[in-house]
């Protein structure tokens, strides 16, 4: 039996659920400067646009820039998309410019170290960044499960070598959440928050999603109810962080 206390969420939305909740408190206030590095597409950018904030997209590809304007022109709002890669990103946006820095997918394929001290001096003093980080013993079950145990055993030593890194020249990196909050800290961030991401969400079946009326919501709940929960943090797909 499954509540339906909210509306029933899209399965996209069920996966960005807890950061959503996350950021809803730095996203409430006045509007502020926000600053999405490796924006992309501008899944997370239109959405900040649309809460009334000043946005801008720094992402090194054309394509993906064409898409967030697409999507901010058929929803109506205004984000500036600047091509340009993180180590350029103090000279796009200008020291201490931002309120607010989401850092989601990025330091899976960059310098993280180099990134974070960047992301510092774009940020205000009191300024917020959110990170979201692939997380490592999850795709090490999740590569056993598919039957691929090398893979597996080199990702749980930390030393993968994915297809699409491979491709890249570079393998994306996967943390632990005790890493990736080394590093923040280690970069003179303050972690104010951890969360676990997408605990359940990669599991259950899509088709269950599609087809029993308010399951989406139950796996949001669900998704809720074990966020904050340190034990399911080796257990998410994601790690999400909020410092200053
Ligand atoms: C996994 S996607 C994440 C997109 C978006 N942040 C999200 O969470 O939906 C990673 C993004 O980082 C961008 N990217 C890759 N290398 C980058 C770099 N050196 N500097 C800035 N962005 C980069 C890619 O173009 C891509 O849009």
């Amino acid at each position: 039996m499954v509540s339906r206390e909210r509306p029933d969420p899209r399965p996209g939305s069920v996966r960005t659920a807890v950061v959503w909740d996350a950021l809803g408190p730095v996203l409430s206030g006045e509007p502020c400067d926000v600053v999405d590095i490796g924006g992309g597409t501008g899944g997370f950018a239109v959405r900040v646009a649309q809460a009334g904030h000043r946005v801008a997209v720094v992402d090194p590809s054309p394509d993906a820039l064409a898409a967030l304007s697409r999507r901010a022109r058929e929803i109506g709002v205004e984000v500036a998309g600047h091509q340009g890669d993180v180590s350029g990103l103090l000279d796009v946006v200008g020291p201490e410019s931002a309120d607010l820095v989401l850092c989601h997918g990025l330091l899976e394929v960059v310098d993280a170290a180099a990134a974070l001290a960047t992301i510092r001096k774009v940020l205000r003093p009191g300024g917020t960044v959110s990170i979201l980080v692939a997380q490592r013993h999850a795709a090490v079950v999740a590569r056993a499960m598919a039957g691929h145990l090398s893979q597996a055993l080199a990702l749980l030593e930390g030393d993968e070598q994915s297809e699409r890194g491979a491709r890249a020249g570079r393998p994306p990196r996967r943390f632990t959440a005790a890493e990736i909050s080394d590093l923040v800290e280690q970069a003179g961030f303050a972690v104010s928050a951890v969360h676990a991401v997408r605990v359940f969400t990669d599991l259950v079946p899509g088709s269950l999603l599609d087809q029993e009326a308010g399951a989406a919501s139950a796996l949001a709940e669900l998704e809720r109810a074990v966020a904050e929960r340190p034990e399911y943090l080796p257990l998410a797909t994601q790690i999400h962080l909020l410092a200053t």
